[in-house]
């Protein structure tokens, strides 16, 4: 039966059952951005998806709105091109049917009064003929320069308005702004027109299982939080390194840069997750209290001369593929200064974690894909073998593979089996695709229900923005004031400076 919602629950289950496959109610969603890249690679396979798991309601509705002269045929032809590409699950005619029925275009601007009249309409006709039920999510997957134009649209129409039994949300995109102060002033014009609790941000980090699995991995366990605190803990590392370049990004890329790109959003959302006290419960409004508070602590360490790293790719080696580099990217200013790699070094200021340095460092164009995050241990206190026994150890370990070949591994000390007590750094290696036989969706996919659920959980909300840009305005503004970033190779593992970073403080960077 349906909840208060519209959600379809089993009766004979709480609905606070987070084991229960949750459907979404009677809805629709209005994309805007419909022919970008993100729309295209990521939110209409994602779509197709959650239709085929059966997850979105009979009469699920989604309507383009762009500036493309497009029939209903066109822009049905322009989904199907994009689920054949990029949908993860198999490919069924009868759900493709079904969802194609429910698919329309708008043409027009932001700025055009008689195509988000025509807009209102549709949603009405659906309303009316589909079932949606007045239950609409308007989807920005645009540039932030237009979310007043499109939020003003919304109200001026009275779309952004629900009913007393239906509602109307938006999910937004980053980037969130450029700074604290230009994040501040878009979360004004949208909660202008939008409540708080009807805005969802995606961070789509949030939306992947191994970053879902920190909080299982930390509050379901008795086994790490004993040690997850500056008495053992070392120092953590956490890196997104990614191998592709910026080719045909320079519209979104230049200018904006690595720190901005994830540091602000991914790399601290990571940092909240591995760092924040218990929850209380895994209700959203105590989840983000926690994360509130854990980045109110979280601050640079200072002299960002030596705390902090950037760079910029050039030509080089990828595999054995030469690559040109940023400058020569298609696009991109021959003298732009945009980042392509940034590293920083920040500390919490907490009981828990006083002293213990979260070395966060992101780049393009570097040796591997992967995303992870080390805990790296302190020595142990005392070493009861021959000095020459154990030379080779290395730190303890923690890591949490966020991807690919996600999963966990713990590095410790062991004996080599002989006759001698020779000790050596083995790993034990949890790996979700050995452990178990269900695929891990794709991050919109878990995102786009969330928000057609209301449940908002995994979306960051404006005081989590605001206090991620707080952390990274000064290190814009020192590197701002400071010349051009250093330069790496294609292929390699970021410039020199970013080594030199972590050697000043006698540690070294894991090559994962
Ligand atoms: C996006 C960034 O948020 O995340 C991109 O804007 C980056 O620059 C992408 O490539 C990486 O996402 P994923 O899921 O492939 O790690």
């Amino acid at each position: 039966m349906p909840d208060k919602n519209g959600t379809w629950v089993n009766p004979l289950h709480s609905h606070n059952d987070k084991r229960l496959p949750r459907i979404a109610g009677p809805s629709g969603m209005v994309i805007f951005g419909v022919t970008g890249d993100l729309a295209r690679k990521k939110l209409l396979p994602a779509i197709y998806d959650l239709a085929n798991r059966g997850l979105l309601p009979a009469g699920f509705t989604l309507i383009g709105f762009g500036r493309r002269d497009w029939s209903k045929q066109d822009f049905e032809d322009y989904v199907w091109q994009a689920v054949t590409e990029g949908a993860r699950t198999k490919l069924n005619e009868t759900v493709w049917e079904r969802l194609a029925e429910g698919m329309h275009f708008v043409r027009g601007n932001f700025d055009d009064d008689v195509a988000f009249d025509t807009l209102a309409e549709t949603i009405a006709e659906m309303d009316a003929t589909r079932g949606t039920g007045g239950n609409w999510a308007f989807y920005l997957s645009i540039p932030p320069n237009s979310f007043a134009d499109v939020c003003h649209q919304l109200e001026r129409t009275g779309m952004a308005t629900a009913d007393e039994q239906s509602w109307r949300r938006v999910i937004i995109e980053k980037p969130f702004g450029h700074d604290q102060e230009s994040a501040r002033e878009l979360n004004e014009i949208v909660n202008a027109v939008f409540p708080e609790d009807a805005v969802f941000r995606i961070d789509h980090y949030l939306g992947k299982e191994t970053v879902q699995n920190i909080l299982a991995l930390r509050f379901a366990n008795q086994l790490f939080d004993p040690l997850w605190n500056s008495q053992y803990i070392d120092h953590v590392q956490i890196t997104m390194a990614e191998d592709i370049g910026l080719g045909g990004r320079a519209g979104y890329y230049d200018g904006i840069g690595a720190a901005r790109d994830v540091i602000q959003n991914h790399l601290l959302q990571l940092l909240a997750l591995m760092a924040m006290e218990e929850p209380i419960s895994f209700e959203p409004a105590e989840l983000q209290a926690e994360k509130v508070k854990v980045l109110r602590a979280a601050h640079p360490v200072y002299p960002l001369s030596k705390t902090t790293a950037r760079g910029q790719y050039v030509a080089g080696w990828q595999g054995s593929k030469w690559v040109p580099g940023l400058r020569e990217e298609d696009g991109f200013d021959p003298n732009s200064n945009t980042e392509t790699y940034a590293a920083c070094t920040l500390e919490i200021k907490s009981r828990r974690w006083a002293g213990v340095p979260f070395y966060l460092r992101t780049g393009k164009r570097l040796g591997r894909r992967v995303s992870e995050i080390a805990l790296v241990f302190k020595d142990a206190p005392h070493q009861p073998f021959d000095a020459n026994d154990v030379t080779a150890l290395g730190n303890n370990a923690v890591v949490i593979r966020v991807q690919p070949d996600e999963g966990v591994l713990m590095r410790f000390g062991s004996k080599i089996p002989g006759t001698t007590m020779e000790v050596r750094d083995v790993n034990m290696d949890f790996s979700y695709s050995e452990a178990f036989t269900e695929e891990s969706p794709e991050a919109y996919e878990r995102l786009i229900l969330d928000a057609l659920l209301d449940e908002a959980s995994l979306f960051p909300t404006n005081a989590e923005v605001e206090l991620s840009w707080a952390i990274l305005d000064p290190i814009l503004e020192y590197w701002d004031a400071n010349g051009r970033p250093d330069e790496y190779r294609a292929g390699s593992w970021g410039p020199e400076s970013a080594d030199a970073m972590l050697r000043r403080d006698d540690r070294t960077w894991r090559r994962p």
